[in-house]
């Protein structure tokens, strides 16, 4: 009897070793950490995406701060967060924050979650149940989404008025994915201040999209403008900096002058840095800066109060932002201590 047990901790060890080593899991601070310190899972829609990597880094370096170990995981698709929840398991996590592919995984995942006896935290985008409501017993931290687009309505509308355009050589091109409540909150923001300070209802152009990617952004923007010939300026806005970038190029590309294009974007990662730091004016003219910071950090602090203490998370948490152009980015970002 004794000999089976001591034979069945032998292969469960040889076993989590082994899968632990080919699951890619990529623990942020461990190496340092002590034998039985907390291990929290963190797990990203898109990790090629500069605002996830930030989240990460700034989720590391809570971690290491306060004694507990960060492991990124790559959930692209369902059956990638499946595998990435396993081996959460596998490594001994007792929970793990997500910004899950699709919303609507939402009961799939907090399942499985429960399977392993783990906490969910979702970011950024949140869990819906069955009939498109927030999934009940998933905390959330995420921003104020319509404020936020009001924000860059805001900016656009002010651009367009200090530019002296008129509404009939304007139009608005609104990178729409719609499937995405934190994404179309956005957008209806952006549009719903628009349409408030003046700019006629049948100026907003949608170019819907179906996910959040750059790529799409850009071809469905060029079938827009190939509808729209006429007009002479475009206000763009989208659910964050890669779409509209997208939008941005997909303009040049048609031979719009950047004099001609205003574009407002949203995270204020590495994409729109990128793009305000290059000489000369283009068509993104800036964008509303996130805090990856209170993303990355605040939530897994979140998780690991409560796998701690017990302490239950707030279950809504909202976010703000700031504009950032190329004539404050610098200061701004120096103030929230991004770069
Ligand atoms: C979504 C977007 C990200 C970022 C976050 C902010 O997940 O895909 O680019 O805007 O929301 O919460």
């Amino acid at each position: 009897m004794r000999m089976m047990a001591i034979l069945a901790a032998v292969v469960g060890g040889v076993m989590a070793w082994a899968m632990a080593g080919c699951g890619g899991g990529d623990a942020g601070s461990a190496g340092t950490q002590a034998a039985g310190t907390v291990k929290i899972g963190f797990i990203v829609k898109q990790p090629e995406e500069p605002w996830f990597q930030r989240e990460w880094r700034f989720a590391d370096e809570t971690g290491a701060k306060q004694g507990f170990t960060v492991i990124h995981e790559q959930g692209q698709d369902g059956e990638k967060v499946s595998s990435a929840i396993q081996n959460l398991a596998t490594e001994g996590a007792k929970g793990f924050v997500i910004c899950a592919p699709d919303v609507k995984l939402g009961p799939a995942i907090l399942a499985q979650a429960k399977t392993y006896g783990m906490k969910v935290i979702a970011v950024d985008d949140q869990l819906v149940g069955p009939k498109g409501e927030p999934l009940a017993g998933v905390p959330y931290l995420g921003i104020e989404a319509k404020k936020i687009g009001e924000l860059v309505g805001k900016t656009l509308w002010e651009q367009m008025q200090a530019r002296g355009w008129t509404a009939a050589d304007t139009a608005l091109c609104a990178v729409t994915y719609e499937e995405l409540p934190t994404a179309k909150d956005r957008t209806d923001g952006a549009i719903d201040a628009l349409v408030a300070a003046g700019l006629p209802q049948g100026r907003v152009f949608k170019a819907p999209i179906s996910r959040s990617d750059q790529e799409q952004a850009n071809t469905a923007t060029t079938n827009l403008l190939t509808q729209h010939p006429g007009v002479k300026h475009w206000l763009i806005c989208g659910m964050n900096d890669s779409v509209v970038m997208g939008a941005v190029r997909a303009m040049e590309a048609k031979g719009l002058k950047a004099g001609d294009v205003v574009g407002v974007g949203i995270n204020g990662d590495k994409v729109a840095i990128d793009e305000l730091k290059r000489p000369g004016e283009t068509g993104f003219f800036g964008s509303v800066l996130l805090s990856a910071r209170q993303h990355g950090s605040d939530t897994v602090e979140m998780m690991y109060k409560w796998i701690k203490e017990g302490t239950e998370p707030k279950m809504d948490t909202r976010t703000s932002g700031v504009v950032i152009n190329r004539a404050n980015y610098q200061q701004v970002l120096k103030e929230q201590g991004v770069e």
